[in-house]
């Protein structure tokens, strides 16, 4: 179970729909900002880095949009890797080879879709 102390809000659990738009957010990889995305499918959230495997780019083809067309996989739209969106994974396309997306945890809890940093991204820094 996520400690509730270190959750990060990313956007209410509705803003999420099942194959729909994602929400991004931005997450801390190793002192660097890394872009991210929530998306809902099978009725459960899941997030990544918006880094494809085959070559270090964003996926979605319009901010927040990363399903394909029959929004049963996350597409990249540069080359068109296709990726479980249950685990990331290479499912097919420029990705075979590469490995998959890196996962992010997230939980839903009162209607709020958040976020549990793992050590490897984690909260962005603010300015000093
Ligand atoms: S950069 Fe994503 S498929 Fe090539």
């Amino acid at each position: 179970m996520a400690d509730s102390e270190s959750l990060i809000d990313i956007c209410e659990s509705s803003a999420l729909l099942n194959g729909g738009r994602g929400v991004r957010f931005e997450v801390d990889v190793g002192g660097r900002n890394a872009p991210a995305f929530a998306v809902r499918y099978g009725g459960r959230a899941f997030a990544y880095l918006n880094r494809c495997a085959h070559v270090s780019m964003e996926l979605d083809w319009l901010p927040g949009m990363f399903f394909d067309f029959d929004a049963e996989h996350l597409m990249c739209a540069t080359h068109g890797a296709f990726y479980d969106p249950v685990t990331g994974a290479c499912r097919g396309g420029a990705c075979a080879g590469y490995g998959g997306l890196r996962t992010l945890v997230v939980v839903e809890r009162d209607g709020r879709v958040l976020w549990q940093p793992d050590g490897y991204a984690e909260p962005l820094r603010l300015a000093d």
